[in-house]
């Protein structure tokens, strides 16, 4: 596991840019998988500059994101479709046929859920998987608890989840209570993973994450069994943790 850590967000999206950016380099097609959340923002800023600085080529890009609200459609401004588009999809050059969230309308979720893996599987699986992390450790939305094992489903969020995510609602009661998201699983199976973490509000999930157990009570402890594993935090993320950067 690498550690990156780092004195604010702007530094945190330029180092996650261009990881990603390298990783790129030299492949015919490319399969990102991409996380919502404030958190990634300022990589995805960093990428569309590089797009257009024609560093970054977005045309043979495939995306998968990992998780999207059950209930409200793409064209809700509180999706992560919606959110995709708007943060980074609109901004560069890829494809908008090539750019795959989870349908939070499907009618039928666990046949939606089961073609989403399968998509997946059928490009020949994620290159890269960018991921936050919440409060209480969940990655996408595989909140404690969560099996190592899972694959992509409907899933209920916590409480909790629901109280952090209200802020971008206009009341509590309006948070969908169920999400499609990508299971731990799906996760490992990327051949690399970039976690980025913001904020104090991440410390103790982060340092769980990092020296605590694998342990179903904080889902990116899971992190800890991948290869290839890069995370990249904030200074104050990293408080927490007894190894000192
Ligand atoms: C949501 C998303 C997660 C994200 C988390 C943290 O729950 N499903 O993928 O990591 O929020 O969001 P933020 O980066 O805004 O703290």
């Amino acid at each position: 596991m690498k550690v990156i850590v780092v004195p604010n967000k702007d530094k945190m999206g330029a180092i996650g840019a261009r990881i990603i950016a390298e990783d790129m380099k030299g492949r015919l097609f490319y399969k990102l998988g991409l996380a919502t959340g404030s958190t990634p923002i300022p990589v995805y800023q960093e990428l569309i500059r590089l797009n257009k600085e024609k560093k970054v080529d977005f045309s043979r890009v495939i995306t998968f994101n990992l998780d999207e609200y059950v209930g409200i459609p793409g064209t809700h401004d509180q999706s992560y479709r919606y959110f995709m588009n708007k943060q980074l999809f609109d901004h560069v050059n890829i494809p908008k046929q090539n750019t795959n969230v989870p349908d939070g309308m499907a009618k039928n979720i666990p046949a939606h859920c089961a073609d989403y893996e399968s998509w997946m599987e059928s490009v020949g699986g994620i290159d890269l998987q960018v991921l936050g992390i919440g409060g209480n450790g969940h990655i996408g939305f595989n909140e404690p608890g969560s099996s190592i094992a899972s694959r992509t489903r409907q899933v209920k969020l916590t409480p909790e989840t629901i109280r952090d995510n209200a802020r971008f609602f206009a009341k509590a009661a309006d948070v969908p209570k169920t999400a499609i998201s990508m299971g731990i699983g799906t996760v490992l199976d990327a051949a690399k993973i970039v976690l980025f973490a913001n904020g104090a509000n991440k410390a103790a999930a982060i340092a769980a994450a990092i020296e605590g157990p694998v342990s179903v009570k904080c889902p990116a402890s899971a992190l800890q069994l991948h290869p290839d594993v890069t995370f990249v935090i904030t200074k104050d993320a990293a408080a927490n943790l007894t190894l000192k950067f």
